[in-house]
């Protein structure tokens, strides 16, 4: 680094600048590395402009502007210089600044080239949008319906106990009852089981003892039922439990009227067949008007004109006491209903093993869906 020039008299300044100017004229650069050569010894920090600037100190008071005029033109004289300089060797600026993710690379000539800069204006690439599944979809829907009266939502365990699934429903060992579904039992401890409704939540919310109960039991259940378009080994459910004193049927069939009216529409109507369920009595399955060909009879409907959506029924006394509640003094109702199915239908789909076979193009379908 040259030697450092102490000015004091203006002349002495305006030689010294000369002098500079022809030293800087004269100077060219023939790679990055005498650019910054120029760089560090004119505009470094430690660089000749910086100690002319520090002249100004000793400069007297009426002299100060005009010489800080000629330091700033001078300085604005170097600046362009070392640009002409990072031009002649092709230095991209973006480099210059250091930033350490351009690339720089030399020509076979020794020239050196740098990656082009990012163009900002550029639209982004797109960020593909995930979907709601079908299914949750279609269970998110009926939750919503019911927490509008009041019920809350609850969860249980999908690998439950015999009493929980079977027994406390009033269907003990033997009942022929459990033949109607197909249990998956686990090997080392045949006590453990797949649940094969969510009635399991239900058993558990009663057991808390906590009353009035208004659940809504959203979940997958397990039935070993060969794998077709028309079912699944597994499956999605959502019950509900309404338990208070005074509950009576009329609660029953206007809760799911009210239901089935906000779900399939203002102009649906519903009808109650008797049924059987051994956790409740009397039992009923409900039944809407197709909506496909508002009852005038599709295949859909199999030419009845009705579809069946769910099985409902007053909590059978021994239910309650299994579980702790005084059948005397209260009283309940409970349904159940599957998801797929009404998904199948709302969707347009027809298997329902596409539910579960994680084809994107599959699930991508739903993206803008309701
Ligand atoms: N648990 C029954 C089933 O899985 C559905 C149901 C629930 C029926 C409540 C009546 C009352 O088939």
């Amino acid at each position: 680094m040259t030697v450092l020039y102490i000015c004091r008299l203006m002349e002495d300044l305006l030689k010294q600048i000369q002098d500079y100017k022809s030293e800087i004229e004269t100077y060219s650069a023939t790679d990055e590395k005498t650019v910054e050569e120029f760089r560090i010894k004119w505009l470094g920090t430690k660089g000749l402009v910086k100690n002319l600037m520090g002249e100004m100190k000793s400069v007297s008071g009426e002299k100060k502007k005009e010489f800080g005029q000629l330091l700033n033109d001078f300085k604005k004289f170097v600046e362009e210089k070392y640009d002409l300089l990072k031009s002649s060797i092709n230095m991209d600026w973006y480099q210059l600044q250091s930033q350490p993710y351009r690339k720089k690379y030399q020509l076979s000539g020794g020239e050196y080239r740098f990656e082009v800069p990012p163009d900002l204006t550029l639209p982004g690439d797109n960020v593909p949008v995930g979907s709601r599944h079908p299914i949750s979809m279609m269970t998110n829907r009926i939750i919503s319906i019911f927490q509008r009266l009041g019920f809350a939502v609850a969860e249980g365990p999908e690998i439950e106990d015999d009493w929980h699934n079977f027994t406390a429903l009033n269907l003990p060992e033997h009942h022929p009852a459990r033949d109607m579904q197909d249990t998956f039992y686990v090997q080392q401890n045949p006590d453990w089981l797949l649940r094969t409704h969510t009635s399991n939540i239900q058993i558990r919310e009663m057991q808390k003892g906590k009353l009035p109960i208004r659940i809504i039991c959203p979940g997958r259940v397990y039935r070993n039922e060969t794998v077709s378009a028309r079912s699944h080994c597994f499956f999605h459910q959502v019950e509900g439990l309404y338990i208070d004193e005074n509950v009576s049927f009329a609660d029953l069939k206007q809760t799911l009227y009210f239901f089935a009216k906000e779900m399939y529409g203002s102009d649906v109507k519903i009808r109650f067949r008797p049924s059987y369920f051994p956790f409740t009595e009397p039992s009923a399955e409900m039944d809407i008007s197709c909506m496909l060909c508002k009852g005038a009879g599709c295949n859909v409907c199999k030419k009845t004109g009705w579809l069946e959506i769910l099985g409902s029924g007053m909590v059978h006394p021994n239910v309650l006491s299994n579980c702790g509640i005084d059948p005397n003094k209260y009283t309940g109702f409970a349904f159940g209903m599957g998801i797929e199915r009404p998904a199948l239908l709302k969707y347009g789909i027809n298997d329902i093993r596409l539910f579960s076979e994680n084809d994107v193009r599959f699930l991508k379908q739903f993206t803008s869906a309701v």
